[in-house]
């Protein structure tokens, strides 16, 4: 029997925060999904020099510790981008602060970088095996020093993670998401990459994740930053702070990030606009409102090379990833894409 399977209906009657922490249990206890199947040719990339066997990800906020980065690679996502980690441990906002919004699709979160902090990541992370794992790196809620503080993350993590991604877009860190103006950016930006560089002879990837809910100004900026300071990555998009589309559960009136189905068209709207600011020179990560393989697919149209999840799988449990890996290859070869990195962008050509 599919433990996984068996036990998500009961789980989803628990609070959201101790449901998502007894999944963690599971995993680090054995109990997780195991992808049996081959995995598809059609699905398979390489990016940065890295190998994908399939686009479809975990996105942050999911494994904010490094905990269970191995059986979520069994279970058979392509990837998995674990953090937020912060330099120190941290215990985030209080109680309750994640909400499932299921008449929506949607789930709402005020969790404030609770993690583990740098020193025990750092140890997990050093017990790697194989697959590709990205390492998301923010900021303690008190620092006084945003640059000092990413540039150290990066450079202790340098060794250990198959790409960083500088995340200035979380909603719930006071002033984090100000870092996402040209100089600041700029700044930032440029001071890990000198110390990625005074850290390993040959640094990781390094990204940054933006936020749905930036002027075109913004937009304009960032691509410019990303395409002069050679960022090797953008990924679009973390959590909206609006509330454009009406909600219907209960939990709408919940300050935070709201993630899920009500995210997919303005975080694939702002994807196919950042694809075309950087002439899709720089290999994007397409996040926000995944539910179905025809979403993902719309993604990578759009100009996603890869694409993540994280609010579908919580509502929908461990059925998701298989249903969403086995329609992706399908759709690929009803366009007629041998692979799926001949789709990235068709959406424009
Ligand atoms: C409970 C929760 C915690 C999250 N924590 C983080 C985080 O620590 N860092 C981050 O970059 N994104 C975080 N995110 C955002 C997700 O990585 C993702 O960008 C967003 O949820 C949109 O994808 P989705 O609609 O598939 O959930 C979090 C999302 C949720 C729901």
């Amino acid at each position: 029997m599919d433990f996984s399977r068996a036990v998500f209906p009961l789980l989803r009657r628990l609070d959201p925060e101790r449901a998502h922490n007894l999944t963690i249990w599971a995993l680090r206890n054995g109990f997780g999904p195991e992808r049996e199947v081959e995995s598809d040719p059609r699905l398979h990339q390489t990016l940065w020099g890295l190998d994908f066997p399939n686009p479809v990800g975990i996105s942050a906020g999911f494994d904010k510790n490094a905990e269970v980065f191995d059986p979520l690679l069994r279970a058979g996502f392509g990837f998995v981008e674990v953090g937020t980690v912060t330099p120190r441990p941290q215990v985030g906002n209080p109680k309750p602060r994640l909400f499932r919004l299921p008449e929506d699709g949607a789930l709402i979160n005020r969790m404030g970088f609770n993690n583990d902090g740098l020193d025990p990541v750092i140890a997990r992370l050093s017990n790697r095996r194989g697959g590709v794992v990205g390492v998301n790196i923010g900021i303690n809620k008190d620092c006084t020093d945003a640059e000092r503080d990413y540039a150290l993350a990066a450079g202790r993590l340098a060794p250990l993670a198959d790409y960083l991604v500088i995340n200035v877009s979380s909603p719930n860190t006071p002033g984090l998401r100000a870092l996402q103006s040209k100089s600041a950016l700029r700044g930032l930006v440029g001071r890990v990459q000198t110390a990625l560089r005074d850290s390993v002879p040959k640094p990781p990837p390094l990204l940054v994740k933006i936020a749905p809910d930036l002027t075109i100004e913004d937009e304009r900026d960032i691509a410019d930053v990303a395409m002069t300071l050679g960022l090797q990555g953008l990924i679009v998009s973390n959590t909206t702070i609006g509330r454009t589309i009406p909600l219907v559960s209960p939990y709408r009136g919940e300050g935070g990030g709201l993630s899920g189905r009500p995210l997919f068209e303005q975080s694939t709207a702002l994807l196919a606009r950042m694809y075309r600011m950087t002439e899709g020179t720089i290999p994007i990560i397409g996040v926000g409102g995944i539910c179905t393989a025809r979403d993902a697919y719309e993604k990578i149209r759009a100009g996603a090379s890869l694409v993540q999840l994280y609010s579908a799988l919580a509502l929908q449990g461990p059925t998701l990833l298989p249903e969403i890996l086995d329609g992706l290859g399908d759709l690929l070869t009803a366009d007629g894409f041998d692979t799926v990195g001949d789709a990235v962008g068709a959406a424009r050509r």
